[in-house]
């Protein structure tokens, strides 16, 4: 492997799921004026995310990170970044209060536009065009012209990613997230579900709980931490050309951050050690992601950390695992293994969705008992292994879609024609997402009962 490093020596190696530009001045021209634009996040925002994320490595806190399988520029409106960040902290304060450790709250948002395929390929009927590779690059209509791979949307994606972000960074900081708004991050259509009882509950728990510490005097006005929260955004680091045009220099470290989002992450189809995106993720310093499928071993793992994260540094690497619900037990037990026996620090993620797709009533769909089950199994193998389940990743939205079968309301086959909205996988709706988040309150708290039995007695 090269020692030298730059933003630019990924292009010397070999690559995978690259779209063909029919037009390469063109998109030189882009990646040109794009590394004139200003960073999208600072350095010092993903050192911070580092640090929560160390601690999470060290068994304190979970990570919560989630969002849209990919945004789309024609959904980009006010309502539903706001739909998604009110389900978001649903899920977080679930989470805080229910099994009482800090939440790193992370989305697959402002960023999260290019697509890996399995096919450069999509046929219909007699039709064949290039596949749909996400807005920052083609369009999702099935015609040709749509399909022509347009350097100019990643312009589009640029804009949009910080738009997302000035609303999200208002959410998080100008009092939306309040703790003191706890009922009203409860989205209309949930208000009926079974789950809205269970976060009614919960939340006059917290509302009675912040009365007593404002008559002792703990007030939002004098403690920002109960009306602010710290939100960080990431997305797969797919599109390299766009993602180095957003590589800059830290002036106060020196170092290369990527600037496009604070965490990215590596697909389980691009991790391939000598290939161009593991190239380009082990020089930046920002968080990583490595998604983790079912074809990787032990060794190609230790391999693949001595390349990302040679310093052992904690918070720099999260494995998010995908394996689906019938086998996570086969895969996960050797992985944790082998990581284990290198002491090497990893946050452990949990990735339920990208294992347990499956094809219904030609819906691609996920059943949301095996979401559940893989993430059951996830927790209990790490019981026994003696580590810690540190985060969930999940795919979600909060507009009330019927993507997903299953769940309280009993979504079936027939229920997905009604509002299949996705431009890629099926997502969680929100009442999906908080039955989960309180699956896993009760989990990530199970755990922690049991650690203190063993210290008493
Ligand atoms: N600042 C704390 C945190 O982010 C508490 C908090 C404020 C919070 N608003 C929140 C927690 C919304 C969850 C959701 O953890
Ligand atoms: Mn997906």
């Amino acid at each position: 492997m090269a020692q030298n490093w730059t933003p630019n020596s990924w292009r010397q190696k070999p690559i995978q799921q690259v779209p063909d530009f029919p037009d390469l001045a063109a998109l030189n021209a882009t990646e040109a004026q794009l590394a004139t634009y200003p960073p999208l996040v600072f350095a010092g925002e993903a050192r911070r995310l580092k640090s929560a994320l160390a601690n999470v490595s060290e068994g304190r806190g979970f990570l919560l990170q989630g969002g849209d399988c990919a945004e789309s520029f024609a959904e980009h409106g006010a309502d539903t970044i706001r739909d998604f960040f009110r389900a978001f902290l649903q899920m977080a304060v679930v989470l805080t209060f229910g099994a009482q450790q800090p939440v790193v709250k992370v989305g697959r948002i402002a960023g999260q536009f290019a697509k890996p395929r399995s096919s450069n390929i999509e046929r219909q009927g007699d039709v064949e065009l290039p596949s749909y590779r996400g807005d920052i690059i083609n369009g999702i209509e099935f015609n040709e012209k749509a399909r022509i791979p347009d350097p100019e949307r990643q312009i589009m994606a640029y804009r949009q990613s910080a738009a997302t972000l000035n609303l999200l960074r208002a959410f998080a900081m100008g009092g939306y997230a309040n703790l003191e708004n706890v009922h009203q991050w409860m989205l209309g259509f949930v208000k009926d579900s079974p789950q809205a009882e269970r976060y009614r509950k919960l939340a006059d728990r917290i509302s009675e709980t912040m009365d007593f510490m404002k008559a002792i005097g703990i007030t939002s006005e004098n403690h920002p931490s109960l009306r602010e929260t710290d939100f960080f955004t990431s997305h797969e680091a797919l599109l390299l050309g766009y993602e180095q045009a957003l590589t800059r220099v830290d002036s106060t470290s020196g170092d290369w951050y990527a600037t496009s989002g604070h965490m990215i992450w590596i697909g389980d189809r691009t991790r391939q050690p000598d290939h161009a995106h593991i190239e380009y993720c082990r020089g930046i310093k920002n968080p990583l992601g490595l998604k983790c499928g079912p074809s990787l071993t032990g060794d190609g793992l230790i391999e693949l950390i001595d390349l990302l994260n040679p310093q052992n540094e904690a918070g720099r690497l999260t494995l998010i695992c995908r394996f689906g619900h019938d086998k996570v037990a086969e895969h996960l037990p050797r992985l944790i293994r082998a990581v284990e026996k290198e002491g090497r620090k990893v946050v452990w993620s949990c990735d339920p969705m990208h294992g347990n797709t499956i094809t219904l009533n030609n819906y691609k769909t996920r059943p949301f008992e095996r979401v559940l089950s893989e993430v059951e199994s996830f927790f209990q193998i790490h019981r026994a292994e003696g580590t810690h389940p540190g985060g969930i990743h999940v795919e979600m939205t909060g507009n009330d879609v019927t993507e997903c079968t299953g769940g309280a309301r009993a979504l079936s086959g027939a229920d997905l024609a009604d509002r299949y909205h996705t431009h890629c996988d099926p997502r969680l709706n929100a009442d999906q997402a908080l039955e989960l988040a309180f699956l896993l309150a009760e989990r990530m708290k199970g755990g922690r009962d049991e650690k203190r039995m063993v210290v008493n007695g």
